[in-house]
């Protein structure tokens, strides 16, 4: 813990604040991105339902934990843990996190960056008369390239640190307000122009239509392993921003809230994304270049293309943004409050150390990729890493300390903000921390991994 009390910890101002900045945090690449490439790769509509009964049973749960034990210690995510149980080896959950807010973030830049540089392509009528095909082989010589990936990414750290650095209250806060409904009424307005393209219905099919035959123990563990990083649960970003929440707030209906608004973002992703896919005739398993490809083809045709494909890179570019934020903040508030740096000093350290292990990611586009591990280059092993291992590791610690070393008067006291609301559910919570969530996490994870 740290040796002086802090100045007076920031704290978010307001409820729809505190929604705003943690769906800000989870929805972000992870739904607009991510989803549809991992939903595409592992089969669409099966992968879709899993998906969904993950979050349902372990995501929203892990999320309260995270943000019950972040709220009731007041401390970043491997100080909270020093405080609750002192002198236990618990603390090691929170030291994981802050390596896998490392992790995530190298690799989140890289594609962050690209969204910069195809909000540049758009204003400058990048993708005006080009073909599908055109619009992939330049695509593939961007991210190919040795020098534009790493500026765009160096650029990004540099935003990601530049809100940190000013404290991330008034800046995310007040931004994610306004930033989070456009951006809902934007991916609806793509859907809507997508589903009319014609041969819009194989989309439709791919991503509600499920093939059971599709679901292997793979299949599953990347569910879940999406269902963990989109909605940013697993590595104590919610113990951080968690920390930040009053004490008379309503977690269980903050969790629930943040976990609907990403859940409904990846679907309208993928209602997106997919019957233009189809209608383009695109594999739906290209692959994470899956929206850069798409989407430039949808705008390409749609009335007003122009102005949208400006005003849709911004917002990704902002989704992406809020949610580097909150992972950076992970870092940051444990170097300033642990390691006793000013927060000045804690984010020009998180940052450059990050883009440095970033600029590896990066290059395994193109100068380093032929660099592989497991059939996968360093950005593979960074994504897969991260999704597929450390936040379901990171999962069912968080869920076995709530349930067995937190315990339930300790819950109950902070999920009723002290007795102030009613403890509906809480023996359900508690079953589901103590045994289901852990065990059906566990059994994923080895099953997928192949190690059982
Ligand atoms: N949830 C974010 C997304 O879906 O883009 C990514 C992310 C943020 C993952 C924060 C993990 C995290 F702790």
């Amino acid at each position: 813990m740290a040796k002086f009390d802090l100045p007076a910890r920031e704290k978010f101002g307001s409820k729809l604040g505190v929604v705003a900045a943690a769906a800000g945090s989870a929805v972000g690449l992870g739904n607009i991105w991510r989803f549809p490439y991992v939903a595409g790769e592992n089969g669409g509509a099966a992968f879709l339902l899993i998906y969904l009964a993950f979050v349902l049973a372990i995501g929203f749960p892990v999320m309260l934990a995270e943000l019950t034990i972040g709220r009731r210690a007041q401390l970043n995510a491997l100080g909270s843990f020093k405080k609750l149980a002192p002198g236990k080896p618990w603390f090691l959950v929170g030291l994981m996190g802050i390596g896998a807010a490392f992790v995530i973030l190298a690799f989140y830049s890289t594609i962050a960056g690209w969204t910069l540089e195809y909000l540049v392509q758009a204003i400058g009528h990048g993708f005006s008369n080009k073909s599908t095909e055109e619009l992939k082989s330049s695509f593939e010589a961007f991210q190919a390239a040795p020098l534009r990936p790493v500026i765009w990414q160096l650029v990004f750290m540099f935003l990601t640190g530049f809100i940190v650095f000013s404290g991330v209250k008034k800046g995310i806060e007040k931004s994610t307000k306004i930033l989070m409904p456009v951006l809902l009424a934007l991916i609806i307005i793509m859907s809507i122009r997508s589903l009319t393209l014609p041969g819009a219905m194989g989309g439709l099919k791919f991503l509600f239509k499920p093939d059971f035959s599709k679901i292997t123990w793979e299949v599953v563990l990347s569910a879940l392993g999406q269902a963990a990083f989109s909605l940013s649960i697993g590595m104590g970003t919610l113990i951080t921003y968690g920390s930040y929440i009053q004490k008379d707030n309503n977690l269980p209906v903050t969790a629930l809230q943040v976990s609907a608004a990403d859940t409904i973002i990846a679907v309208l992703a993928g209602i997106m994304i997919f019957p233009a896919v189809f209608a383009f005739g695109i594999d739906p398993a290209e692959g994470f270049g899956l929206v850069f490809i798409v989407l430039p083809n949808i705008f390409e045709q749609m009335a007003g293309g122009y102005f949208f494909s400006v005003l849709f890179f911004i917002l990704l570019g902002i989704a992406a943004l809020t949610s580097t934020v909150s992972v950076l903040e992970v870092v940051v508030a444990y170097f300033s409050e642990e390691l006793n740096m000013s927060r000045k000093k804690a984010t020009i350290l998180g940052s450059v150390g990050i883009s440095i292990v970033g600029v590896f990611a990066t290059l395994s586009f193109g100068p380093l990729k032929d660099v592989v591990l497991f059939k996968k280059t360093i950005f593979g092993i960074f994504d897969y890493m991260s999704a597929n291992i450390l936040l379901p590791l990171g999962a069912i610690f968080i869920v076995l300390f709530v349930g067995w070393y937190l315990g339930k008067k300790n819950v109950q006291d902070e999920l009723t903000n002290q007795g102030e609301l009613k403890a509906r559910l809480i023996n359900v919570f508690m079953v589901i921390v103590k045994f289901i969530a852990p065990v059906a996490i566990a059994a994923v994870f080895l099953y997928g991994l192949g190690l059982f």
